[in-house]
C-alpha cells in the first residue's frame, strides 16, 4: 500500500507544507491508489460484508419543488460484485463508514494517514479519527455543504473536480456554522449561488492526489465520467473542539434571544462557553431524537440508472 522507494503514504511532502497546513488549502500527492485494497476485488468483498448500520445507498432526484434531494436506497440483496456494476453503470453512490474494529487494514491504513502528518506538522495532534470510502457513479455530483470536522479529501480511483471556497459570509454565513454544530443543518439550508464559483479554488483530483482544506470551507464536487473511489478523513484537534464548543453554545444562546455573540477561539470567555457546551451536552438538553431513514429505492442492475422504486420502509441507522 505504501511507496516502496519511501515507505510512506505521502508522495511529495516538502517541509514548508507544515507552516501551510490548516491554513491554506493543500493539493497533495499519495500512494493509496497503487494499495490492493481499492482493486475491484477487494471492494466487491467490502461490499460483501456491508452491516446495514454502517453505510448509505442514495441517488437524487427532483422533487416535487424543482430542488434535487437526496434518496436512500438499499442494495436490493445484490452481491458487491454486482452492486459495483451497478455504481459503474447507475447513478448511485455508496457511503461507508470504515469503523477500524470492522475493517483493520483500512484502519491501519488511516492511522497511517493521520500519523505521517502528525509527524511532519509539529502543532498537528488529532483524535477522533474517521474514515469513509465513498463508491460513486460516472458524473455523480456532491451538492455545496460544509462539514464540522477537519477533513480531507483522497482520491483513488477516477476523476473528479473539487470546488472549495472561503469560509466567510456570504459563502457560508455564522448562523449555518451554529445551526451545523446543534445538527440543525442540511445541504440544501446552505445557500449556494453559481457566482459562488467566482470566488473557489478548483482542483481536478486525479488518482493518487488529496485535498486538505482548512475548517469549514464549504465545497463541492463533481465526478467525472467514470467511477470513482474516494475516502474522506475526518479528525477533531484541540483548536477544532474549542471551536466547535463556542460554536455550539452560541448556537443555544441565540435560541435562548442572545444576539451579539462573540466567536471566541481563545481567553476566559472561550472556557466559559466551553464549560456550558459540556453542561449542555451533559443535561442532554441538545440531544435530538435520531430520525429513522425512509428507504426508497433498491439497487437493481436492470431498472434505469440502477435505481428501482420500493415501497418505502424506515430503517434506524
Ligand atoms: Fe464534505
Amino acid at each position: 500500500m505504501r511507496d516502496k522507494t519511501t515507505g510512506t503514504i505521502m508522495a511529495n511532502w516538502k517541509d514548508h507544507f507544515a507552516q501551510l497546513f490548516g491554513n491554506q488549502e493543500l493539493h497533495l500527492q499519495h500512494t493509496l491508489h497503487k494499495s490492493e485494497l481499492f482493486t475491484d476485488e477487494n471492494l466487491a468483498k467490502v461490499l460483501d460484508e456491508l452491516d446495514q448500520k454502517y453505510y448509505h445507498i442514495n441517488t437524487r432526484a427532483t422533487g416535487p419543488d424543482g430542488h434535487k434531494r437526496r434518496r436512500e436506497g438499499d442494495d436490493g440483496g445484490l452481491s458487491g460484485e454486482d452492486l459495483l456494476k451497478a455504481i459503474k453503470k447507475g447513478d448511485i453512490w455508496i457511503n461507508i463508514h470504515m469503523p477500524p474494529e470492522r475493517h483493520p487494514k483500512f484502519g491501519e491504513m488511516m492511522n497511517q494517514m493521520y500519523d505521517e502528518f502528525e509527524a511532519r506538522v509539529p502543532s498537528f495532534h488529532s483524535y477522533k479519527r474517521q474514515l469513509t470510502l465513498l463508491i460513486s457513479s460516472p458524473n455523480m455530483v456532491v451538492p455545496y455543504h460544509a462539514d464540522v470536522p477537519g477533513q480531507m479529501l483522497w482520491q483513488v480511483r477516477g476523476h473528479k473536480t473539487v470546488y472549495v471556497y472561503p469560509n466567510v459570509k456570504p459563502y457560508l454565513t455564522q448562523n449555518s456554522i451554529e445551526k451545523m454544530v446543534i445538527g440543525e443543518f442540511h445541504e440544501v439550508d446552505v445557500k449556494y449561488e453559481d457566482w459562488f464559483d467566482e470566488g473557489a479554488n478548483v482542483y481536478d483530483l486525479d488518482p493518487g492526489y488529496m485535498l486538505h482544506w482548512p475548517l469549514n470551507l464549504p465545497h463541492r464536487v463533481d465526478n467525472k465520467d467514470s467511477m470513482n473511489v474516494s475516502m474522506t478523513t475526518e479528525h477533531f484537534t484541540t483548536p477544532i473542539r474549542n471551536t466547535y464548543g463556542v460554536n455550539y453554545t452560541n448556537a443555544f444562546l441565540r435560541k435562548l434571544g442572545f444576539k451579539t455573540l462573540q466567536n471566541n477561539t481563545s481567553g476566559l470567555m472561550m472556557y466559559a462557553k466551553l464549560a456550558i457546551a459540556g453542561a449542555i451536552k451533559y443535561s442532554g438538553l441538545g440531544k435530538k431524537a435520531k430520525k429513522p431513514y425512509e428507504i426508497e429505492f433498491s439497487v437493481d442492475l436492470n431498472a434505469p440508472n440502477c435505481v428501482k422504486d420500493i415501497t418505502p420502509y424506515m430503517l434506524s441507522k
